[in-house]
């Protein structure tokens, strides 16, 4: 089927649709929803059978509806409508939510019904939720739909008298249904009123948004900051306390490490520790062990980086076997932290201390010779995380990942952590092309074919975490074995190109990119940080708008 994503961005959730659809043999466009003569300007050009739209802010414009079978994707149960579905259902503390798909007509989201599914909620924020259940739900469903349009069905009309409809018209969630009263509010609470406004918008407190809320294992005044650690300010509760990660500017900016913002004079908790923020974790189970690194939206800043080298190195000194490099909850890693280089006073210095920070830890994974290596995606990862993920040995990917192997559209960013070395030597030459010239996400069972993950099993993260254990100790039955092989491929790797001669003549474009006359990088990353929005649908995107592939058509 032809099928247009007419989408507000190209976000998790659009870009997991796209890679299940294309896989699936769909022939799929985007267009992204800037404008009502743009879009109908997509559907003239594209002539998709099925609009999808799984991530809008607005109504689609009648006339396109009208002409065109329009679904649209709803994080909400059944009879469920207005913009803050998710954000309601986490306020009120539900047990379970779903999300619906469902026929565009004049109403908002009160079109005929293809489908719903539900799901429990776990206590997570707002992007969490949606990145994974709302996700999932929306696949399903959409594949269901597109089997039920073949045999013929069609959908149902939604009906409030019908005792399955639990869902109802809610109004925008506003800064003050998710204000928080310190003085009143126990950590129950306050954990529900940020995760609820998690991503965006945040729960507006004084001059700040505050994001990513914690649990902490303190107390004191209720309202009082107690304690720091790490990026994270402690905040007392009426019945214990939170901690709290990101803030950002109520009056302009962007989100930073909270303690970027503010510095009370209290105690500071040590960041790792079991009473801290903790970012970073170690464990071992027999002759494997497990590293997590839970940095908030997949953001590696230098001194982040630094403290992950300093874990790896100790984990390689252990006498294990097999090192499993775990990732966080919500992303595996997104590469350089691109708001803490855009704050830094010289932001050139800072990506170029960034950088070579990634570089030292791939340098350090992909050297070690005495454990074997493993990166355990259990969630996505984009540009330098993908890369430094393959600087292990083995990368196994959850089935729902979606990876964004590129850099180049950071203002055509050339990319470093050993990419060059990396691609050719586990996806091959021509593979390794391809990669660099789509631009695109990735599905985890094209991940493998393309030789970027080595396999990818469970469907969700527990069913993953189990299998990831099974795998590393089936490697080590053969690990001597397994370490040899290793170890002279990279010895005679090494002997072929020096690593160094690598990692130097990336770091010779990369310096173009940061100190260079072109500034692309710099306003690519500007735009990012501060969430500009596109004025057009890059044409690596939007097939339809594609000029060559036009002409071919034309002649
Ligand atoms: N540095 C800082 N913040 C980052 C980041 C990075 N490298 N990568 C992602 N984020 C933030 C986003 O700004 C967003 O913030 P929000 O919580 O304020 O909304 C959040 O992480 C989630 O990102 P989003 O883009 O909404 O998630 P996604 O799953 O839809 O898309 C990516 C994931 C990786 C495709 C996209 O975030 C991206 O392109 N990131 C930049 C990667 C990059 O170029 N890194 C630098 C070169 S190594």
């Amino acid at each position: 089927m032809r099928i247009l994503l007419l989408i507000h961005g190209f976000n998790s959730l659009s870009q997991r649709i796209f890679v299940a659809l294309k896989s699936a043999g769909h022939d799929v466009s985007i267009e992204f929803d800037i404008n009502d003569d743009l879009s109908r300007e997509a559907v003239a050009l594209f002539q998709p059978d099925i609009i999808l739209a799984p991530y809008l802010k607005r109504a689609v414009p009648a006339d396109i509806w009208r002409n065109h079978l329009c679904l649209i994707l709803h994080p909400g149960v059944v009879g469920d409508r207005g913009p803050s579905a998710l954000d309601w259902a986490i306020l009120r503390g539900d047990a379970r939510w779903g999300a619906t798909l469902l026929q565009a007509e004049a109403e908002m989201d009160a079109g005929p019904i293809w489908g719903s599914r539900g799901f429990p909620m776990r206590e997570a924020g707002k992007s969490s939720l949606y990145r994974r259940e709302v996700a999932d739900a929306a696949l399903a469903l959409i594949f269901d739909t597109l089997e039920n349009l073949g045999h013929g069905k069609k959908p149902t009309p939604l009906d409030y008298s019908n005792p399955d409809v639990t869902g109802k018209l809610q109004p925008n969630v506003l800064q003050k249904d998710r204000m928080i009263n310190w003085d009143v509010d126990n950590t129950e609470t306050v954990i529900r009123k940020i995760s609820a406004s998690d991503g965006v918008p945040g729960v507006l407190d004084g001059e700040y948004f505050l994001y990513d809320v914690r649990r902490a294992n303190l107390k004191g005044a209720a309202g009082e900051i107690i304690a720091t650690s790490g990026p994270a300010i402690c905040r007392a509760t009426s019945d214990g306390a939170v901690w709290i990660g990101h803030m950002r500017k109520a009056t302009q900016g962007f989100k930073l490490p909270a303690t970027m913002h503010i510095s009370p004079e209290v105690s500071e908790i040590a960041l790792d520790s079991d009473q801290g923020y903790r970012e970073i974790s170690y464990h071992e189970e027999g002759e494997i062990g497990y590293l997590r690194f839970n940095f908030y939206n997949g953001a590696m800043s230098t001194s982040q980086i630094e403290r992950l080298l300093t874990a790896y190195n100790s984990a390689s000194k252990r006498p294990t076997k097999v090192i499993v490099m775990a990732g966080g909850e919500d992303f595996w890693s997104n590469g350089i932290h691109l708001n803490i280089i855009e704050a830094a006073p010289s932001a050139a210095d800072e990506s170029w201390r960034n950088i070579n920070a990634m570089n030292d830890l791939s340098q350090a994974i992909i050297c070690t010779n005495t454990h074997l290596t493993v990166a355990a995606m259990g969630a996505n990862a984009g540009a330098g995380g993908v890369f430094l993920a393959r600087a292990c040995d083995y990368v196994w990917l959850i089935k729902s990942a979606v990876l964004n192997p590129h850099y180049k559209d950071m203002g055509n960013l050339y990319g470093s952590e050993f990419w060059t070395y990396l691609l050719p030597r586990y996806c091959g030459k021509e593979n390794a092309a391809r990669i660099t010239a789509q631009r695109l996400p990735v599905g985890a069972s094209e991940a493998v074919q393309l030789g970027l993950a080595d396999a990818s099993f469970g469907n969700d993260r527990s069913v993953f975490d189990i299998e990831t254990a099974e795998r590393a100790k089936a490697l080590l039955e053969n690990f001597s074995a397994l370490k040899v092989i290793k170890n002279d491929r990279r010895d005679a790797d090494e002997a072929q190109k020096p690593l160094a001669n690598y990692r130097e003549e990336e770091l010779k474009k990369m310096h173009r990119n940061f100190f260079g006359f072109d500034p692309s990088y710099h306003v690519a990353r500007y735009n990012f940080v501060h969430k500009v929005c596109k004025s057009r649908t890059p044409v690596t995107l939007a097939r339809h708008r594609d000029k060559r592939k036009l002409e071919r058509i034309a002649t």
